[in-house]
């Protein structure tokens, strides 16, 4: 039995638009949706934002009720049996709240036990060694207001833990961390793993899924567009050469005149401090470069790296290069 599975997955939201929010507008966040997640999997969800990442984690977490299609969690389907799921399974989303900042760390979890009927006696033992897989050992008795933002969120995963979950749904849980509490946190991903937890995880970070993901599907406007491992998403562009602009104010007229030569695959441009990097996906390798250059005719360049493509690349290449 798998313990994530997707059939046509669908959801459309309402949106009020107008001044006085009269008029109703259809938001179709998901629009058809089909994976499965094997038990024990680590399970990625990449998709830029607005492509109905969180949306698909709410309906399966049971939070948001499918507009079409269905889902179940161990068999257990999201809404006939939303009870059965919620037992099965734990989540956190990005930058989430609800921890009690007076109380330490050890008495946020004592709480929240008492909250979901957790027996006392199994709560004695487990509250030590949650705080053992999350990294936070030795901080338990310090108040939560004094954790860093990295601790708060591994304090969050102790929590959601506390069930005895068996799927776990991760809603960007490194956002907003710096790179060493992003570290530290998949650390923290990864214990959970050998635990043999499932998890569906969704993140922007390529190179974290690609460290951490056995099998990613990449969602663009509500649609699964690609489905695989990282090694096989990275050869989708292992013929491609990425060619690295820095530039200084590139207009999207530019822009559109490289996409549209047949020799280049993709650009994308991202914004760096005071300039831009110009990532161009071509076939040509090396040899593109001067066509490139001269059609950069004007643009003020400075350093140019042709380099190997990465699992970014392949993604970026996917949605379409630079949407
Ligand atoms: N409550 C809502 N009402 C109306 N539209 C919504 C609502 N929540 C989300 N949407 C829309 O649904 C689409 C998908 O949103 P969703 O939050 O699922 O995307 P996401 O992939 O998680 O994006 P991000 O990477 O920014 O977190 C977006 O177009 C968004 O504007
Ligand atoms: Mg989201």
């Amino acid at each position: 039995m798998h313990a994530v599975e997707v059939g046509n997955l669908r959801r459309v939201y309402q949106a009020r638009i107008g001044v006085f929010r009269r008029s109703i507008k259809e938001v179709v966040a998901v629009e058809d949706i089909s994976f499965s997640v094997m038990p024990g999997e680590l399970f990625g969800l990449l998709g830029p934002n607005g492509a109905g990442k969180t949306t698909t984690v709410k309906m399966l977490a049971t939070l948001l009720i499918p507009s079409g299609g269905r889902a179940c969690i161990q068999g257990y389907d999201v809404v006939r049996d939303a009870d059965q799921v919620r037992r099965r399974i734990g989540f956190i989303f990005g930058g989430e709240r609800g921890l009690y900042w007076r109380l330490s760390g050890i008495d946020n979890l004592r709480y929240f036990a008492t909250l979901y009927h957790v027996d006392p006696d199994v709560v004695k033992k487990r509250i030590p060694y949650l705080l053992e897989l999350v990294g936070l050992k030795d901080r338990g008795n310090e108040r939560v207001e004094g954790y860093s933002r990295g601790m708060k969120q591994r304090l969050h995963v102790a929590r959601t833990l506390l069930h005895e979950p068996e799927v776990l749904f991760l809603d960007e849980p490194t956002i907003g961390l710096d790179p060493v509490g992003a570290r530290d946190f998949r650390q923290v991903i990864r214990n959970l793993q050998n635990e043999n937890k499932t998890i569906l995880l969704t993140t922007h970070y390529m190179f974290e899924a690609d460290a951490l993901c056995q099998r990613i599907a990449v969602i663009n406007q509500g649609k699964i567009i690609a489905l695989d491992t990282p090694e096989a998403l990275k050869r989708f562009v292992r013929d491609l050469s990425v060619i690295e602009f820095e530039v200084f104010g590139v207009s999207s007229d530019v822009v559109q005149r490289l996409r549209e030569q047949p020799f280049v695959d993709s650009v994308a441009v991202e914004d760096r401090e005071q300039k831009q990097l110009l990532l161009v996906q071509s076939l040509r390798g090396p040899e593109a470069v001067p066509d490139l250059m001269s059609l950069l005719n004007g643009v003020h360049v400075g350093r140019v790296v042709v380099r190997e493509p990465t699992l970014e690349d392949a993604y970026v290449r996917l949605v379409g290069g630079g949407a």
